[in-house]
C-alpha cells in the first residue's frame, strides 16, 4: 500500500489503546546491547523504525523474536562495530546505537544519521559528549571511527537539552569508569522511560526528568523485562483527528501528565477534554476557534512533533492561529500541501499563521516527513471530497495501524495502491 485515501466529514467516536511510543522503543532497543544478555520489550510497535533497529540488532550479531506486541532481544552475540550506510540512513535514532556500542565494544564505526527532513540535525553535541567521555572520533573520511581504550565518567553540558544526545551519553556513560553527570539534559517522558530500563538491567542511572542526569558506570548489566510507555505523539495524533472531525474518541492506557499542552490547546480550541490517570476522552462538535500562539519548545513545552498535527485540526477554526517552530528550522513542510487543500496559512521564516476557513476540499497531496504526513491525514477527514495521500511511507515510520485505527473509529479511509 502506497498512499492513504480519506473522504472527509465523517465524525469520529469510540476508544482506542494508543501504541508504544517510537521515541522511548528506538533508544530502548539501542540500549539492550548493554545488557548483553535478553531483553523483553512489550508493547514494542509494528513501525519501519522499529523494523529497522532490529535490522541494525541483528547486522550486529543480535537476535530478535517478535511475538504479538511483545519483542525478545538477545544481545550476547554482539560480534561486530559497525552499522552499514543504508541502515544508518534509515532513522535519525541509528545514531543512538553509537553510545551503546562504544559503552560494549569500546570501538564503532559508522556514517550519519538519516531521518525526517527537519532542516539541518546535527550530531556536534552527541560527539561532543562521547569526546568527553574520552571517545577518539575520525570524521576525516565522511564516516565516524570511534574508539575509546577505555571510557571515563565527565561533565557534560549540553547547549541544548537535545534528546538524542542526552540518550547517546546515557548509554555511553553505561560504560564508563565513573561518574557522568549531564547538565541541561533533555527532559522529556522517553528519557524517562530509558532510564527506567537501564536501571531494569542493572545501571545506576538518576535524575532524569530534571535537567540533570547522573549516571555511575561500569555496573554489571543483564537482560530485563520492560513495557514501553505510551507514544504521547500518536495520542496527540489522535486527539487533533477527533477534534477536526467531531465526535468523542476514549484514548487509553496514556499518561494524560504527557499531553497537557496538547490538551490544553485542544480545550481552548473549544473541545472538551477530560483525563484521569490512564485515560483521555475529547467531545468535540467540530466547530473550533483559533488559539492564543502556540510556541514549540522542549518538553514540558509543546512539541514540536505536534505542531503540525494541531495546525491541520485548526485549519476550519473560526479565527487565527500563530504558530512559532522554535526547534527544528524547516518544519512546515506539510503547508504547501495543506494549501492545496484549501488552507489560508503564510509562513514568515519560524513563523505560519493559520486563518481559518469555511471549508477544505479534498486533493492529491505527499506526506514530506512523518508528523506533517499525519497531518495531511488529519486535514483531509474535515474535507468535503476525496483527499489521496501519497509517499505513506514517512507515516508507516512511526504509526501502527494508523488507517485501522481511524477506520475503527468511524473515518471513511482506506490503505490503496496507486
Ligand atoms: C528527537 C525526537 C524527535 C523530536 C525531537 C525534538 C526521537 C527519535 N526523535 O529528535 O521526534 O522532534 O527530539 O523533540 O526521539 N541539535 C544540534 N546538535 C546536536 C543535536 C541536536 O544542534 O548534536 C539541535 C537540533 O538540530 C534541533 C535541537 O537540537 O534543533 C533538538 O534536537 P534533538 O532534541 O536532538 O532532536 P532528536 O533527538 O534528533
Amino acid at each position: 500500500m502506497n498512499q492513504i485515501q480519506v473522504e472527509g466529514g465523517r465524525p469520529l467516536n469510540g476508544d482506542l489503546v494508543v501504541q508504544g511510543a517510537k521515541n522511548s522503543v528506538l533508544p530502548i532497543l539501542a540500549a539492550t546491547i548493554l545488557s548483553g544478555g535478553v531483553c523483553q520489550i512489550q508493547h514494542c510497535p509494528a513501525l519501519r523504525d522499529v523494523d529497522s533497529a532490529i535490522r541494525i540488532l541483528q547486522y550486529l550479531g543480535c537476535r530478535a523474536h517478535r511475538e504479538g506486541d511483545e519483542l525478545t532481544v538477545d544481545t550476547a552475540g554482539l560480534s561486530r562495530c559497525d552499522i552499514p550506510e543504508d541502515m544508518m540512513r534509515e532513522m535519525r535514532s541509528s545514531v543512538i546505537f553509537l553510545g551503546a556500542i562504544l559503552a560494549r565494544l569500546g570501538r564503532a564505526e559508522m556514517s550519519y544519521p538519516g531521518g525526517c527532513e527537519l532542516g539541518p540535525r546535527p550530531i556536534d553535541f552527541h560527539l561532543a559528549a562521547l569526546r568527553t567521555l574520552g571517545t577518539d572520533i575520525d570524521e576525516s573520511t565522511g564516516v565516524l571511527r570511534c574508539s575509546a581504550a577505555e571510557l571515563r565518567g565527565g561533565e557534560i553540558l549540553l547547549s541544548l537539552p537535545s534528546v538524542g544526545a542526552t540518550e547517546n551519553t546515557m548509554l555511553a556513560a553505561c560504560g564508563a569508569e565513573g561518574t557522568t553527570v549531564i547538565h541541561n539534559a533533555a527532559r522529556e517522558p522517553e528519557i524517562v522511560d530509558l532510564q527506567n530500563f537501564l536501571q531494569k538491567m542493572g545501571a545506576s542511572v538518576h535524575g532524569a526528568g530534571s535537567s540533570t542526569v547522573v549516571i555511575q558506570g561500569k555496573r554489571p548489566l543483564h537482560g530485563c523485562c520492560h513495557r514501553v510507555i505510551a507514544d504521547r505523539i500518536a495520542a496527540a495524533t489522535y486527539l487533533c483527528a477527533g477534534a477536526a472531525a467531531g465526535g468523542e474518541i476514549c484514548l487509553r492506557q496514556v499518561d494524560y501528565r504527557h499531553l497537557s499542552t496538547v490538551t490544553t490547546a485542544l480545550s481552548q480550541a473549544g473541545c472538551r477534554v477530560r483525563s484521569t490517570s490512564e485515560e483521555i476522552t475529547l467531545q468535540s462538535d467540530g466547530h473550533l476557534r483559533g488559539i492564543t500562539p502556540v510556541r514549540t519548545s522542549p518538553y514540558p513545552g509543546f512539541p514540536t512533533d505536534a505542531q503540525a498535527l494541531l495546525m491541520a485540526a485548526l485549519l476550519k477554526s473560526q479565527g487565527t492561529t500563530v504558530f512559532v517552530e522554535n526547534i527544528f528550522e524547516s518544519r512546515y513542510r506539510h503547508v504547501a500541501e495543506l494549501q492545496r487543500m484549501g488552507a489560508d496559512i503564510r509562513i514568515e521564516g519560524r513563523v505560519a499563521v493559520v486563518c481559518g476557513v469555511s471549508s477544505l476540499h479534498g486533493a492529491m497531496v505527499q506526506a514530506s516527513d512523518l508528523r506533517g504526513g499525519a497531518a495531511l491525514v488529519v486535514a483531509g477527514l474535515q474535507t468535503g471530497g476525496t483527499t489521496l495521500v501519497g509517499h505513506i511511507q514517512h507515516i508507516q515510520r512511526g504509526y501502527s495501524d494508523f488507517v485501522e485505527n481511524l477506520a475503527r473509529l468511524g473515518a471513511h479511509i482506506t490503505a490503496t495502491n496507486t
